[in-house]
């Protein structure tokens, strides 16, 4: 159902286990582009053609191009106020997990520490063929090479069809079975396994709320949906947070 803020901002309690699951929303306010809709273009290509493996195994010198501009745009982009008040969610709220999908590495910026990273960073690379990774936040060449084997590297993030980092799955899975308050921030829950999430919270007992600009798929399956942007919904739940 709709909520106001005052009824959501009542259940994140300290005493409360609160998970909060973010996607491409909470950064659109930084700038980030999102990944559908108009954002996700980028030239003539849609988003969620190029962070594929096989995108990259025909063509990876245009989805390293695509990661380049990327982690360029990024580079230039400040956490917001949504990144903020979570940052300062967890420190109000002792039992707390910050699950995004996001790779923009915004919310640690913030200031969030009780944070995973489920698809990985765009300040990641590694190897195509070793085990080599490292974070590398400088200018990469057209084709960035392995500094072990020579092989060529690739973005560390999680790509469509490509399985989660191992324990994080597990690691999200065991903290949503035991939770009181789930927050779905800024996400289309388009995507697997993240899109499933607030089910399992709800399955187990939580009480779940969808923030986002606009109905998702996922809405009428919420007990409460707060629509609007973000970076101006997030700071008025969090005291001190808004300007
Ligand atoms: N405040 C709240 N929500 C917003 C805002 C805002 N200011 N701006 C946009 N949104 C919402 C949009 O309405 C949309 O529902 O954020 C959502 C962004 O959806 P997507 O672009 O699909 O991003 P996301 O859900 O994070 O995508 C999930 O898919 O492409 C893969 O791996 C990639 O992590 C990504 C995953």
């Amino acid at each position: 159902m709709q909520a106001n803020i005052e009824m959501v901002k009542a259940l994140l309690d300290p005493g409360r286990k609160v998970v909060v699951l973010t996607g491409a929303g909470v950064s659109a306010e930084s700038g980030v582009p999102t990944f559908r809709g108009q954002d996700g273009l980028w030239k003539t290509h849609r988003a969620e053609d190029l962070a594929r493996p096989d995108a990259f195994a025909a063509r990876p010198e245009l989805v390293w191009e695509f990661y380049n501009w990327r982690r360029t745009l990024v580079a230039g982009c400040e956490p917001g106020p949504a990144h903020l008040a979570l940052a300062a969610m967890e420190r109000l709220i002792p039992n707390f997990l910050l699950i995004t999908q996001n790779v923009d590495g915004l919310h640690g910026q913030a200031g969030s520490r009780k944070l995973v990273e489920m698809h990985g960073s765009l300040w990641q690379v590694r190897c195509t063929v070793c085990t080599h990774a490292r974070e590398d936040r400088s200018a990469l060449p057209p084709l960035p090479e392995c500094p072990v084997c020579g092989h060529l590297l690739r973005p560390g993030v999680v790509w469509f069809g490509e399985p989660l980092t191992p324990g994080v799955l597990r690691l999200a899975v065991a903290q949503l079975r035991d939770v009181d308050v789930f927050l779905s921030v800024g996400t289309s829950g388009l995507v697997q396994p993240a899109a499933s999430f607030h089910q399992l919270a709800r399955d187990h007992g939580a009480v779940t709320v969808e923030i986002n600009a606009e109905p998702t798929p996922s809405t009428g399956l919420m007990d409460f949906a707060l629509h609007g942007p973000a970076g101006v919904i997030l700071p008025e739940m969090v005291p001190g947070t808004a300007s």
